[in-house]
């Protein structure tokens, strides 16, 4: 038992102003200064022979000590290599202030190791204690309401106030000093579901105030940025500044560059919280072990490439939750583009990721949460390998029998100890897995053919929040824009990277940006490289409207690129909800309704799609040009269904004289330690195009519904 002195008003002052001194410089990009503790090579971690191990969660807080012995046999007979464990715990690990309880977790740890596991152990940050609350109720987050959280579930911290940091900051350090040496443990999760929730609680309004002090210095430099001089919104000083709540002023629109900031603001206090966790973890723990967060994998407010404390961030997945986005039994599968977007997503941030928690079957939080069809959850797995995780563990082992969750299924159903259908289905996975291990090849380099079409689709957090603020169209979904150029590439089977501006884009042939509206003329420069160096590079609509504080350029529309497109972009349109317009390309006559821009193409600049219909018909919608060695094309449209995208997308490949597969929306086709997987969310068996002498190894061609395909080239 350890006992520490209470909090002091000078260390919480302290501690702030530590956050703060990590808020970024100008440009909103970056999560501020380098870390003092590097994180490690995260190639270390993870041999590439291991190819995946494939864990699960287990929470023995919530069952009977005589049970947990039994369970962690079970999952290593089942063949799980690693459990999961702490993540919600802290009631336990801290039960008063002060007063830590590790003997249980211990205990946990032993019998786990014996069964022949591995542990990650969590963070608990997401759960403070009800002591903390009856003590210090300044430690909740409050609402765009007004109201502020209380004890009672999970989230409900406000991560600037300076009291939980300092709580947070003393569990994690008590956690590393006890398990920083103990080589049970594989790795660390800080944390759960980093989400970058608005808080307009008075702690976060002061670090709201004290971030934008240290961004614009000056209060004019505030007042330019936000445009102050609309509507007689200027500040007289930082203490003035309020956080912009569009729940409390919904008769107008507030600024969007106030707004922006508040998101930036949140996204970098949610950064410093994870950077700092990985800092103390850091002090204490032994080389191997790593550093991650499980964030969600749809992630719109927090962004992964801020929290660089961690050795990488790893990602959860629930396909199936009530949504048909192919029709069907599509329902049962899974939306489609989820896990190969989290791969291509979260992978190249860090050059490795993880599946953190995958769905075993049924959730109980969906819109309604049906059956998976049989299969299901090995496809995912397969997926999820193809896509290059290094790990994958499911959530959970053991449906709950009271709680929250209690819909929840698990590994093992209500009894504790017979597999569900997705405990069957990993099991076997988990076999197939080992048997891939023992084929060699696991560091041949990826074929002629996948590397020629290797694309980039860049992303940047600060953009989408910019195109959301204002959307100009309540048809704009930034989300579905990006996942429709990443659907466009996964249909020509090219290996598909997202990379911020941090990147080098000569890495890829191919580079997507898709309505990249903030741009400086650096960026078009090294666009326009890029390209004269044979890059073939793609632009879509709003591209280039806005400046780095989310303002129009004094210029015609879009005036950074359209040397670079070779065209101008005369205005753009956008259509109600019923009614569409046509647009015509070499092939087809395509319908759009969300965003479309008419184009006046220099010479020299080929057009291909026009306006079919509108005032405007006759007038381009996407152009495409040589310049050096390269190519740019410029999409003008944005659709609901993606299928002009994906047919313009297409074309630059063609173009670029690239071979390319042809695979419906749902089939999918990876490339990874030298095995081939391709998956079938559709209701149709594919038939997928192997090289003469391949061979299969796992599943059968055609690929029926639900189900994973795993070959080897010979
Ligand atoms: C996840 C969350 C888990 C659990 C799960 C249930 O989003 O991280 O803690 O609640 O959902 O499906």
């Amino acid at each position: 038992m350890k006992h520490i002195t209470l909090v002091t008003q000078a260390a919480v002052m302290s501690c702030t102003a530590m956050l703060l001194l990590n808020a970024p410089a100008l440009s909103g990009q970056a999560a501020g200064a380098a870390p003092e503790l590097k994180a490690a090579s995260p190639g270390i971690f993870f041999p590439a022979n291991d190819l995946m191990k494939i864990g699960v969660f287990y929470y023995p807080e919530q069952w009977p000590k005589d049970e947990w012995e039994r369970d962690f046999k079970n999952m290593a007979r089942f063949g799980f290599e690693f459990t999961h464990m702490a993540e919600f715990s802290w009631t336990y690990l801290e039960p008063e202030e002060g007063r830590f309880d590790f003997t249980w977790l211990d205990e946990a740890v032993d019998m786990a190791a014996r069964a022949g596991l591995k542990v990650i152990l969590c963070t608990p940050s997401l759960c403070p204690p009800a002591w903390m609350g009856e003590k210090y109720p300044e430690v909740y987050l409050v609402g765009s309401d007004g109201r502020r959280r209380e004890h009672g579930i999970r989230a409900n911290a406000s991560i600037s106030n300076p009291v939980y940091r300092k709580f947070t900051d003393r569990i994690v350090t008590e956690l590393a000093r006890h398990y920083g040496n103990d080589d049970r443990i594989w790795g660390w999760q800080i944390d759960n579901e980093p989400l970058a929730v608005a808080d307009y609680s008075p702690s976060a309004l002061d670090a709201f105030r004290k971030w934008l002090e240290n961004r614009y210095k000056i209060i004019g430099n505030l007042n330019r940025a936000w445009a102050g001089s609309f509507w007689s919104t200027r500040y007289g000083s930082f203490i003035q500044v309020l956080i912009p709540n569009e729940s409390m002023n919904s008769e107008d629109k507030l600024s969007p560059h106030a707004l922006l900031d508040f998101q930036r603001f949140t996204a970098d206090m949610t950064a410093s919280f994870l950077n700092d966790q990985a800092d103390i973890l850091r002090k204490y723990i032994r080389p191997g072990q790593w550093i991650t967060s499980n964030y969600i994998n749809v992630s719109t407010s927090a962004d992964p490439r801020r929290s660089d404390h961690l050795d990488f961030p790893s990602f959860t997945m629930y396909p199936v939750s009530g949504r048909n986005e192919l029709g069907g039994n599509n329902f049962r599968t899974g939306i489609p583009y989820r896990i190969y977007e989290a791969c291509d997503y979260y992978r190249p941030i860090k050059g490795i990721t993880g599946l953190m928690e995958l769905q075993p079957g049924q959730v109980n939080w969906g819109s309604v949460n049906p059956q998976l069809l049989p299969g299901t959850v090995h496809m995912w797995i397969m997926q999820a390998f193809g896509g290059g995780c290094s790990f994958l563990c499911t959530y959970r082992y053991r449906h709950p029998l009271r709680g929250s969750e209690m819909y929840h299924d698990g590994i093992v159903g209500t009894d504790g100890i017979t597999l569900t259908q997705g405990g069957k289905e990993f099991v076997q996975a988990i076999r197939e897995i080992h048997e891939l291990k023992k084929l060699p090849g696991h560091d041949s380099s990826m074929p002629a053919d996948f590397k020629s079409r290797r694309t980039a689709i860049l992303w940047s957090h600060d953009v989408m929040w910019d195109l959301d603020i204002q959307k100009q169209t309540e048809l704009w979904d930034t989300w579905r824009n990006r996942n429709n150029y990443s659907s466009a590439v996964k249909s020509t089977g090219a290996p598909l990277d997202f990379i911020s501006e941090n990147d080098d884009f000569r890495n890829y042939p191919f580079l997507i940006a898709p309505s990249y509206q903030m741009v400086d003329s650096s960026l078009v420069t090294r666009w326009l490289d890029y390209v004269r160096d044979g890059g073939n590079l793609v632009l879509t609509c709003r591209t280039g409207q806005k400046d780095r504080l989310g303002h129009f350029f004094e210029a015609p529309l879009a005036g950074p690129v359209r040397k670079l497109i070779g065209a101008d972009i005369e205005f753009f349109d956008m259509l109600p909800e019923g009614s569409k317009g046509k647009v015509r390309t070499s092939n087809s006559l395509h319908e759009w309704n969300i965003w479309a821009e008419i184009l006046s193409p220099y010479a020299g600049t080929e057009v291909l799609a026009s306006h079919h219909d509108q005032f405007y018909a006759g007038t381009a919608a996407a152009v495409t040009r040589r310049i050096g060695k390269g190519t740019v094309t410029y999409i003008g449209i944005a659709t609901k269904e993606g299928d002009i995208e994906r047919e313009l997308v297409r074309k630059v490949y063609e173009l670029a004289k690239v071979p390319v597969e042809d695979l419906p929306k749902g089939v999918y086709h990876e490339w990874r330690n030298g095995f081939n997987v391709a998956v079938n969310y559709t209701d149709v068996p594919f038939k997928m195009p192997m090289n003469k002498g391949a061979r299969v190894i796992i599943g059968e061609n055609p690929v029926p519904t639900a189900r994973a395909l795993v070959w080897i080239d010979n």
